[in-house]
């Protein structure tokens, strides 16, 4: 339903998107991650037609959006990073406008209010003018008018950013609701929003595409990953370390605080029953074991780091060296 294809916007001497390519159907909800700077908002303004890229197109549902912009936004909900809200006007008022503009009159308008200001939560401030609403509750009235002509495509600008913790949960529940009816894009700071949300990553660097995948996948690049913890009772010898080591599929073994932090060979996929038969036959006792907490975040901060090195660079798990690590 939304395709890019080979978008480019250059400011000036700045080439702020790189030749960024994507596709989203009915059912997918994909989330845009990138630093700041990284060019998620231009790429998505691209993609609305509020902004005309310097080559490539974008598609909507088959429209082209730069050709054909006014039937293109007639399929878009778009929820930019500022909204484009008129300061003066009351929240009701300001919804009825958009309802007009979008064509809804009369009954259908009135429903379309109703169905907004019920699923973002406004009623209690419909007669408010806009310019005294609290950050939270503008951000709502962004999201009502993105959703008020119940579009195919949502384009949405950080939807979460700037709400409290209970209305962050609310508008993922409210974008995940609509998840099977409609094909979503939306960025985001926030990585566990990612992978809660979404079932499709991108991530964008420089205004270049680094990956286009799942959360799923992606967490696979993180350089613990099939990483083991496990705490034990070592025997007199004090020897458990030099013990894992010498295991097959082990490729090394770090200390962390009160338990060892055993690291796979690469490919293989579950070390846990291996270091069950090595507590066993070293008689060590075992307090605890299980697969190490991995965080999105460090997979995001090695692909995006501003030195360019990716950590995969700095030590791909196939190259560490046995032993080489001494505990801290
Ligand atoms: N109108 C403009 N004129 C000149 N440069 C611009 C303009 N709009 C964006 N840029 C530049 O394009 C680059 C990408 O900006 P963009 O707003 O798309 O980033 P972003 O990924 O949305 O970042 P953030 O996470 O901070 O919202 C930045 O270097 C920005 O300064
Ligand atoms: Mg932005």
């Amino acid at each position: 339903m939304i395709q890019a294809f080979d978008l480019v916007k250059d400011f000036g001497p700045i080439r702020a998107v790189d030749r960024v390519g994507f596709e989203v159907n009915k059912g997918d909800i994909l989330g845009f991650l990138g630093p700041n700077g990284a060019g998620k908002s231009t790429t998505m303004k691209m993609v609305t037609g509020f902004l005309s890229p310097t080559s490539g197109r974008a598609e909507i549902g088959g429209v082209n959006v730069q050709e054909n912009p006014r039937e293109a936004k007639r399929r878009i909900g778009y929820l930019p990073e500022s909204g484009p809200l008129y300061q003066e006007m009351t929240v009701f008022e300001f919804l009825r406008f958009i309802a007009e503009i979008r064509g809804l009159r009369g009954g259908k308008a009135r429903e379309a209010l109703d169905r907004v200001s019920h699923l973002c939560h406004l009623h209690a401030v419909r007669n408010q003018p806009i310019e005294t609403l609290s950050k939270g509750f503008r951000q709502r009235v962004g999201m009502a008018q993105a959703v008020l002509h119940d579009p195919p495509c949502l384009i949405l600008d950080e939807p979460t950013d700037g709400l409290d913790p209970n209305q962050k949960q609310d508008v993922r529940r409210l974008i995940a609701s609509m998840a099977d009816e409609k094909a979503i894009i939306l960025s985001t700071h926030i990585l566990e929003e990612v992978e809660a949300m979404c079932n499709r990553v991108i991530i964008i660097s420089g205004g270049r595409i680094l990956v286009d995948e799942t959360p799923r996948s992606l967490i696979r690049r993180h350089p613990q990953y099939g990483a083991v913890q496990m705490q034990v009772l070592d025997n007199e010898h004090g020897s458990a370390r030099e013990t894992l080591l010498r295991l097959d599929g082990v490729h090394d073994v770090e200390a962390r605080d009160e338990h060892w932090l055993v690291l796979p060979d690469r490919g293989i996929d579950d070390l846990k029953p291996r270091l069950w038969e090595a507590a066993r036959r070293e008689k060590w006792r075992l307090i605890s074991m299980h697969d190490a907490p991995l965080k999105l975040e460090d997979v995001f901060r090695n692909l995006t780091r501003p030195d360019g090195e990716s950590a995969e660079e700095r030590s791909p798990p196939g190259a560490r060296n046995k032993g080489s690590a001494a505990p801290a």
